[in-house]
């Protein structure tokens, strides 16, 4: 069945138009993001548009989408386009899928119920967060059939693990996504200036107080890395209280059983385990029937050694610049890895997606599909469900048109052909 998206959306806008209406998110990127900006707080903005360090690769994530030139061909006939892909025998209607992003209360108060019911509806999968702000059964519960994928960060308890993949296995996730870029956590400037991280609010850790195994640990003896003595302020008490309230249950029950902080203090010490090794990956490999994906890969001698352990799909990423400050950008990332993989396993990319152009520039360049990350939050921020609905309606319509425009009538037309030799 051809693709109708662009046209319907295009048709809804003008038409709207006529009527005085406008869409309700920004179709530009960079107003979308500075309209975000000026609505949300400015440590929630800080934490979503920051990068490590002097934030040279979020940067050099976007130039290498600008360096890279569509050569579109003409009289090919495009009224008919297809822009549906398969992915892990899924069906898909477009090569995109939203990424998995963590604390997204700082966006909206709906956080991923909201950015779950926007996926369902769009048909779009959602990589549920290790860090979300509402556990995947509630955003399950909010898809129905739709398609959804969990993202791991690998605890130091592997009991944690074995959990989280269990309970995202009975949550319908059709896939795991590992990230591997995230052991630690990156240099982030504007976060250090602020002195603000979320999940010492009791903010991002809603799958880890929603679970059994976590839960008991916390009668485990105390992690001594968190024992670190602070004056006793107001903003203490404030960012206390904040923590409490976080929490699910009573305000005053949180109060009373000090679990609350107990859980961040566990949270901090054990939520990822620096000693990942290859040598680790049978653990998950034994443990799942899913399709487990490597997020963060981007050298090919690492894409083939994910091969040789077997792995179903790796996602070429570098965080969107979080992580590496001076990182090689992902798209740049992108075709070698695609070389060492010769097709064996899909390769998805993420980090500087922003509009239609630069999906068919990814797929150009041997991703079978992409993630959308920031601005599906600054969407969030602005209109919740509604927004993210747009965004998505939005970017699938504008790589519709791109690949029409180009001289493509399906994704699998789009290849190394299509970018211009400089590029
Ligand atoms: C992320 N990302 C991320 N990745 C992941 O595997 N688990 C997570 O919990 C998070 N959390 C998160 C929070 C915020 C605020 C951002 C911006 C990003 C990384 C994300 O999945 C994706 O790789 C990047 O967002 C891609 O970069 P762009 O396109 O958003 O710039």
């Amino acid at each position: 069945m051809a693709s109708e998206a662009a046209i319907r959306r295009q048709g809804e806008v003008y038409v709207g138009g006529m009527a005085g209406e406008r869409p309700l998110v920004p179709v530009d990127a960079r107003r979308l993001e500075e309209a975000a900006r000026r609505k949300m707080s400015p440590e929630a903005y800080a934490y979503v548009a920051g990068g490590a360090g002097s934030e040279s690769t979020v940067r050099a994530n976007r130039e290498a989408f600008e360096r890279r030139r569509i050569v579109p061909r003409m009289l090919r006939d495009v009224s008919e386009r297809e822009i549906g892909i398969e992915l892990f025998g899924r069906a898909l209607p477009a090569p995109l899928l939203v990424a998995p992003i963590g604390v997204l209360e700082l966006a909206h108060p709906d956080a991923d119920l909201a950015v779950a019911r926007a996926a369902a509806e769009a048909g779009v999968p959602m990589i549920f967060s290790s860090q979300a702000s509402v556990s995947m059964e509630e955003c399950a519960r909010a898809m129905g059939e739709a398609p959804r994928w969990f993202q791991l960060y690998w605890s130091k308890n592997d009991a944690l693990v074995e959990s989280f993949v269990h309970r995202a296995e009975t949550s319908g996730c059709e896939a795991i996504v590992v990230t591997l870029d995230t052991t630690l956590l990156g240099w982030r400037a504007r976060d250090l200036d602020l002195g603000y991280l979320p999940f010492l609010r009791g903010k991002g850790i809603a799958q880890y107080v929603s679970d059994p195994v976590f839960m008991a640990s916390l009668n485990d003896p105390a992690p001594s890395a968190a024992a670190q003595k602070r004056r006793v302020n107001l903003h203490t008490l404030r960012a206390f209280a904040e923590l409490t309230r976080a929490h699910p249950g009573g305000f005053l029950k949180n109060l009373r059983s000090g679990v609350p902080l107990a859980a961040v203090q566990r949270f901090i010490a054990t939520y990822s385990r620096p000693s990942l090794t290859w040598d680790d990956l049978p653990f998950l490999r034994e443990r799942t029937k899913l399709p487990v994906l490597l997020k963060g890969i981007l050298h090919p001698d690492d894409a083939r050694r994910a091969l040789d352990h077997g792995v179903d799909g790796i996602v070429v990423s570098n965080h969107g610049g979080r992580q590496v400050d001076g990182a090689i950008a992902a798209l740049d990332a992108l075709p070698s890895v695609v070389d060492a993989v010769a097709g064996r396993v899909p390769v998805l990319m993420d980090s500087g997606i922003r509009g239609g152009a630069d999906v068919f520039k990814a797929l150009a360049l041997g991703a079978r599909a992409v993630c959308v990350g920031r601005p599906y939050v600054y969407a969030l921020a602005l209109h919740g469900r509604a927004g993210v609905l747009e965004l998505l309606r939005n970017l699938v319509a504008d790589f519709e048109l791109t690949m029409g425009l180009a001289g493509c009538r399906t994704v699998a037309e789009i290849g190394p052909e299509c970018l211009g030799t400089d590029g």
